[in-house]
């Protein structure tokens, strides 16, 4: 997926967030929101898939450490509608990350330990209006 919005030289401590509101296209096949160190260190890669690699309605989240995927996880339960304004909020500590959305909320393990958010970025078919970080 091609790159959105990059945010680099962040500084985002153990109970902040990043809250993110943003268009998704009509014709969206799929979008991700990345947070971490960096594009190669990623805490957590949120990755609603609407229709790509093979998955339909599906929320794929993994991490990624020095450019290697780790495990994904899978959420069928899913949330999202093309064409949709949609509102994300990811807060996260040393033990886990929160993904905040409407009705809903998805806990992932921080699995590289990372200690702060130095790093976002969003890909794919998705249109950031507003992003807030605290
Ligand atoms: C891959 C995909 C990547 C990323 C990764 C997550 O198949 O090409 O963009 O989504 O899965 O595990």
């Amino acid at each position: 997926m091609e790159h959105g919005l990059e945010v680099t030289h962040l500084n985002i401590q153990p109970g902040g967030s990043i809250k993110v509101r943003g268009k998704i296209l009509p014709d969206a096949k799929g979008f991700a929101l990345n947070v971490g160190k960096d594009s190669s260190n990623l805490m957590l890669h949120f990755n609603p898939r609407f229709d790509c690699h093979g998955d339909v309605n599906t929320i794929v989240c993994n991490s990624r450490e020095d450019g290697a995927w780790g495990a994904e996880e899978r959420e069928t339960d899913f949330p999202f509608q093309q064409g949709d304004k949609t509102e994300i909020c990811i807060s996260f500590d040393t033990a886990e990350l929160k993904v905040g959305l409407a009705d809903k909320e998805i806990v992932f393990p921080n699995r590289l330990s990372l200690e702060k958010i130095e790093y976002v970025s969003t890909e794919g078919d998705f249109e950031v209006k507003v992003i807030k970080f605290n």
